[in-house]
C-alpha cells in the first residue's frame, strides 16, 4: 500500500509543479508586454532564468519527484526555459532597432550618409594628402611612360652627395643641412636626387623614370620649412634632349597636375648635378600671385628645381655623355599638396592632426 500512495504524491506534485511552470509562462509573458527598455528585458531574464530566479527556484521541487515525472517536468521546463530566451532576445532586437531609430530622428543622421557617421563620432580611414598627391603624380608619369624607382632614406656620401658632383669640399654641401650618423659616412638623405644614381645604375639608356620619396634637413621649421618632407625626382636620359625639352616636359606636366595650364616662370639656379640648372616656380596658388607667407610675399613658388644632367653625374652612372645627355628635375611634393589644397603653413601636413588629416578622404 505505501507504494502508490507515494506515486500518487508524485502525481499529484508534478501537477502542482506544471502549474506553476504555466504560471510562470504567463506571468512572464506579461512582464515582457511591459518592458520597454534593454536594462528591463536584462532584469528580466535575471527575475526568470536567472540562478536564485523563478524557474530555478520551481525546479527545486524536481529532486522530490519520481523518474517519470522529473523527466516530462525537465522537458518542459527545457522547452519554456527556450521559450523564454528566444522572446527576451527577440524583443532586445526589437528594442535596439528602435533605439537607433530613435537616435536617429533625433540628429537627423542618415548614417548611409558619410558626413551622417562624424556626426555620431564615427572616423572613416584616409589617406594622407602627401600619399593621394603623390600617387596622383605617379599616375601622370606612368601614363607618360615613365618608370617608378625607389631608394633608401639612409644613404651613403656617395649617392648623396659625390656622385651627384657633390665632392667632399664643395660648398654646395651647405645648402643642405645634413642629418649625419656617427660615422660619418652615413646619412638620411637629403634629397631623392640619390635616386638618380641608383637608376642609372640599373639599366642602360634610352630610360626615364621618377623616383618619389621622404628627405631630411636639420633646418630651422617655418611656414614653408620641415625637417622631413617629401620630393619626387624625375630623370630621362637619352640621346639628343634639350632645353626645350626639358621645359615642355615640365609644363605638360605642371597642366596635368593642376587640371589646367599654370603660370611658370623660369630663373636660372644652381645645383652642380646639373648644367644649365634652372627653378622652375610657378604662381603661388594660396594667395594666387598677391602674396603671402608661403609664397614670402613674392607670388610665386619655387616647386620644380630642374636642368639637364652635368656630364660628371653622366660618368658616375657609367653613361657615356658623348653619345647622351638627360634632364632631371626634383618636384617638391609637400609644396604641390599646398598650391593644390591651398594650405598656408607646411607644418600642417606632418602635425598629425586628425582634424587637418580627415579632410582629404578619398571617396
Ligand atoms: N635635389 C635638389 C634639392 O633637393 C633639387 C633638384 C634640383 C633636383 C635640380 C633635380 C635637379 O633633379 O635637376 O635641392
Amino acid at each position: 500500500m505505501f507504494l502508490p500512495i507515494l506515486m500518487h504524491t508524485f502525481v499529484w506534485e508534478s501537477m502542482d509543479m506544471l502549474k506553476e511552470l504555466e504560471q510562470l509562462k504567463s506571468d512572464f509573458k506579461t512582464s515582457l508586454s511591459k518592458a520597454a527598455t534593454k536594462t528591463h528585458l536584462l532584469e528580466l531574464k535575471s527575475v526568470y532564468l536567472g540562478k536564485k530566479g523563478k524557474l530555478s527556484s520551481i525546479l527545486k521541487g524536481l529532486k522530490e519527484m519520481g523518474p517519470k515525472e522529473r523527466k516530462t517536468l525537465g522537458q518542459k521546463s527545457n522547452e519554456y526555459k527556450r521559450e523564454i530566451e528566444t522572446a527576451l532576445s527577440k524583443k532586445m532586437e526589437a528594442l535596439e532597432v528602435f533605439e537607433i531609430d530613435e537616435k536617429l530622428k533625433k540628429t537627423g543622421v542618415d548614417p548611409t550618409y558619410r558626413e551622417s557617421l562624424f556626426d555620431l563620432g564615427l572616423m572613416e580611414a584616409g589617406l594622407h594628402p602627401v600619399t593621394l598627391v603623390q600617387r596622383e603624380v605617379e599616375d601622370i608619369f606612368l601614363s607618360m611612360g615613365l618608370d617608378i624607382l625607389d631608394g633608401p632614406h639612409i644613404e651613403d656620401d656617395y649617392h648623396n652627395f659625390e656622385a651627384l658632383n657633390i665632392p667632399a669640399d664643395h660648398p654646395a654641401r651647405d645648402m643642405q643641412d645634413t642629418f649625419w650618423f656617427k660615422d660619418l659616412k652615413h646619412l638620411l638623405r637629403t634629397h631623392t636626387s640619390t635616386i638618380q644614381i641608383r637608376g642609372m645604375k640599373m639599366q642602360r639608356p634610352p630610360f626615364k623614370f621618377v623616383g618619389p620619396g621622404k628627405v631630411f634637413r636639420s633646418e630651422r621649421t617655418d611656414a614653408s620649412h620641415e625637417m622631413v618632407f617629401h620630393q619626387l625626382e624625375g630623370m630621362m636620359v637619352d640621346k639628343d634632349l634639350s632645353v626645350a625639352n626639358l621645359i615642355y616636359f615640365m609644363k605638360t606636366l605642371l597642366t596635368e597636375v593642376f587640371g589646367k595650364e599654370t603660370e611658370v616662370r623660369l630663373r636660372p639656379g644652381f645645383f652642380p648635378f646639373v648644367e644649365p640648372g634652372f627653378e622652375l616656380d610657378i604662381r603661388c596658388q594660396v594667395c594666387h600671385g598677391k602674396g603671402c607667407r608661403v609664397c614670402k610675399q613674392s607670388g610665386w613658388v619655387e616647386l620644380l628645381p630642374c636642368g639637364m644632367v652635368h656630364p660628371n653625374v653622366l660618368r658616375f652612372g657609367r653613361i657615356d655623355p658623348s653619345v647622351y645627355n638627360g634632364f632631371a628635375f626634383g618636384l617638391g611634393l609637400d609644396r604641390l599638396v599646398m598650391m593644390k589644397y591651398g594650405i598656408d603653413d607646411i607644418r600642417h601636413i606632418h602635425g598629425g592632426d586628425l582634424r587637418f588629416i580627415s579632410q582629404f578622404r578619398m571617396y
